[in-house]
């Protein structure tokens, strides 16, 4: 028979710490009391009373000044007032993460909002929770939630705060919260499920589907136990289940090869040892064992001897440890700055719990864990899983230790800085800062500084942009004593670009095309990134049309298409092209218009010897003063306005030099009838010669034809 134990069976860590604590006091004290059963297990809390710790059901039992144990369930503010009242010790065990829905559900009240808790309304831990909210609802099912909004519709309208109870089925919450989601228009839901109780039950799952039978072990009275036996049932179809190994009929088992164990929070670890033993009795493979609490490395030991049954154990927890070493960790004082190691009891989405074993309980903030930024925590850890960490602050009061991985990191990764500094090597890291100087990059933990000049971003740029990125850097500085780190992400950023550079000039070839970024504008063209290497292109070739400035086509960070005009590898200098040769006005206008056509040109600009006229986008041609009008005219104003469009004649057209000549003057027997005493005027036109249709350059007056007289 193969014996598989959940490495999640028994304790939580927040029974854990209580059952701790509580041996703590009863050694100190001699005897306390404790309100309430600390746990829900008729062996543990006969074994406490053993110790003389006598459960209580109300204060009212109380002695005066009597030593007094909160359980994990935690109470509510009023019954820390008749404590005090009977001037009671309180030795307070209400589990962290209980304790930080308290904090939560009265920051909630004094803010004006109204709490609803989903969860069971007669449990202890859902009581006390009520008892720190003033008024607050208490909601089991989605069901009654329908209810709760249904019977008076203004509720749906109050600012409403949902916490869960601790140990409260997840589906239930979530089906809880729809119900009220879809109503309520000013809600705040808080999962404050904790993860111990739904990672014990999948892992119970996981279990029951591979078994032939499975063994939960629990309190009669317990809740969680009672869901765990109905987790298992929905894989496994005999699940057994018992309070102890007196509650175990072997018989049951018969015929079964493969047994599951798992066993609800509020079981004790030698419980759980003494149903494998009676598993392992029953086979008469074993020899006969010490009495109670039996050490896990004896019963593996053994059972490696004897080969069958096997006990699978994973992830040895602090229970295994003898009650002196115990007592022993669990006194220890710890201080800032020690490194510790612990098994992780629990992960929500803000922190991390951490079993060190000592009577304060371990949490590391998620932010205290990784600076990775989109990392899910429950992807790199489990519970379950030995982690070591280093202690930043210990709350004695709250009876709490915060820890950090990252700091631990930092000191183990400290060398291996060194040796970056050392070699040049290239590391990586995430910006989590902004200062005034630069930024501060978590390389392996390791805070690095890197000055804005070294920051590889252009002078004044904010270094915002940089926050939560991962960055490559070189190590430039390491002062060991001040543990003061400097790097540089421009050093990374030139070596880059040397690289493409070479790669670039290597395969360099007119006409090449290259997808590049504009890096700089100047009057005279644009800078643009190739590759590691910067080409230039010429105003001119920026823009088929008349433009004055590169940057009325284009702006720094523009990623454009260019293609190589020239270059030259020993200046290293490129000269590059950008506008579309498809897009050649002149083509364009050499393909619609001829010699003869009639176009509606619009007036661009007016000269003393004439007007220039735009065909098309890109081509504009002359019409001399002389082909303005059929009569003398003083100035082309006299007849034209710069921006009217008139119908105009081409009447020549210079290929070689990309120069047009327009006549008005010879459509004017079209408008004007045309004076008989000036026939030769048309038959003058052409003899028109070419003229420039460059407006900004026009052409020196003895380069232009004579005005006919
Ligand atoms: Fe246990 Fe505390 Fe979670 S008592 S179930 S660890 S909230």
């Amino acid at each position: 028979m193969e014996v598989i134990t959940a490495r999640t069976a028994g304790f939580c860590f927040g029974v854990r710490r209580a059952v701790k604590m509580a041996e703590e006091a009863a050694k100190k004290y001699g005897s306390c009391a404790c309100l309430g059963p600390l746990i829900h297990n008729d062996d543990a809390v006969r074994y406490l009373e053993g110790l003389g710790v006598r459960t209580v059901n109300s204060t009212a039992e109380l002695k005066e000044r009597e030593p007094v144990i909160i359980r994990s369930h935690g109470v509510g503010p009023e019954v820390y007032r008749e404590l005090d009242e009977l001037g009671c010790e309180i030795i307070d065990a209400t589990c962290p993460d209980v304790a930080r829905i308290h904090a939560l559900v009265k920051n909630e009240t004094d803010e004006g909002r109204h709490v609803v808790i989903i969860g069971e309304r007669h449990h202890p831990e859902v009581a006390a929770i009520s008892g720190w909210c003033g008024e607050c609802t208490v909601l089991e099912t989605p069901e009654e939630a329908e209810k709760w909004l249904s019977e008076d519709p203004e509720r749906a309208k109050i600012p409403v705060s949902i916490v869960s109870q601790t140990t409260g089925e997840r589906k239930n919450f979530e089906n809880s919260v729809k119900v009220i989601k879809k109503q309520c228009t000013n809600l705040k839901v808080f999962d404050t499920i904790c993860n111990t109780t739904s990672n014990r039950q999948r892992e119970a799952r996981e279990i029951a589907s591979t078994v032939d039978a499975m063994i939960v072990i629990g309190g009669r009275h317990s809740a969680n136990t009672d869901k765990l036996a109905r987790v298992a049932s929905e894989c496994c179809g005999n699940v057994l289940l018992i309070e102890n190994a007196d509650g175990l009929d072997l018989r049951e088992l018969r015929g079964a090869k493969r047994v599951g164990v798992t066993a609800g929070a509020s079981t004790p670890e030698w419980i759980i040892k003494e149903v494998n033993r009676k598993m392992c009795d029953e086979n008469k493979t074993v020899e006969t064992v010490e009495e109670e609490t039996v050490a896990a490395e004896a019963v593996e030991e053994t059972a490696q001897e004897v080969e069958a049954p096997e006990v699978k154990e994973v992830a040895p927890e602090a229970g295994e440890a003898s009650f002196e070493e115990l007592l022993e960790r669990s006194i220890k004082t710890l201080h800032t700055g020690e490194k510790v190691r612990g098994v992780i009891a629990s992960i929500t989405q803000t922190e991390i719990s951490v079993d060190l074993g000592t009577k304060q309980s371990g949490y590391i903030p998620i932010s205290e864990f990784t600076d990775e930024p989109g990392v899910n925590v429950a992807d790199i850890i489990h519970v379950g899983d030995e982690i070591e960490a280093y202690v930043m602050r210990v709350n004695d009061v709250e009876g709490t230790v915060m820890l950090s991985k990252k700091r631990l990191d930092s000191v183990k990764n400290w060398d291996s800085i060194v040796e970056a500094r050392a070699s040049r090597a290239v590391v990586e890291g995430i910006v989590v800062e902004e200062n005034k100087g630069g930024v501060v990059v978590n390389v392996k933990g390791v805070r690095v500084f890197v000055p804005a000049s070294q920051s590889g971003l252009p002078k004044d740029a904010p270094m915002t942009e940089l926050l939560k990125r991962k960055v490559k850097l070189i190590i430039r500085e390491v002062n060991q004593p001040r543990r003061r780190v400097v790097g540089s992400i421009r050093d990374v950023t030139a070596i880059e670009r040397r690289a493409k550079a070479e790669a670039t000039w290597s395969e360099i070839e007119v006409g090449k095309r290259y997808h590049g970024v504009v890096k700089s504008l100047t009057s005279y063209g644009a800078f643009v990134d190739i590759g590691g290497v910067d080409g230039m292109v010429h105003v001119s070739e920026l823009s088929w049309k008349r433009i004055h400035q590169p940057s009325e086509v284009l702006k720094v960070g523009d990623e454009i298409d260019v293609y190589v005009i020239s270059f030259d590898k020993e200046t290293k200098k490129i000269s590059l092209g950008y506008k579309d040769p498809n897009e050649n006005p002149w083509v364009k206008f050499t393909s619609t218009y001829q010699v003869g056509s009639i176009a509606d040109v619009r007036i661009v600009k007016l000269m003393t010897f004439g007007a220039f006229a735009e065909i098309v986008p890109g081509v504009d041609g002359l019409i001399h003063i002389s082909q303005i009008a059929d009569r003398r005219i003083g100035k082309p104003e006299d007849v034209l306005t710069e921006g009217e469009t008139v119908k105009a004649k081409i009447i020549n057209i210079d290929n070689e030099n990309k120069k047009v000549s327009l006549s008005i003057r010879a459509l004017s027997d079209l408008v004007v009838p045309a004076p008989a005493a000036e026939p030769e005027a048309v038959e003058e036109e052409d003899d028109t010669p070419v003229v420039v249709y460059d407006t900004e350059n026009p052409p020196a007056p003895e380069e232009l034809p004579a005005e006919e007289e």
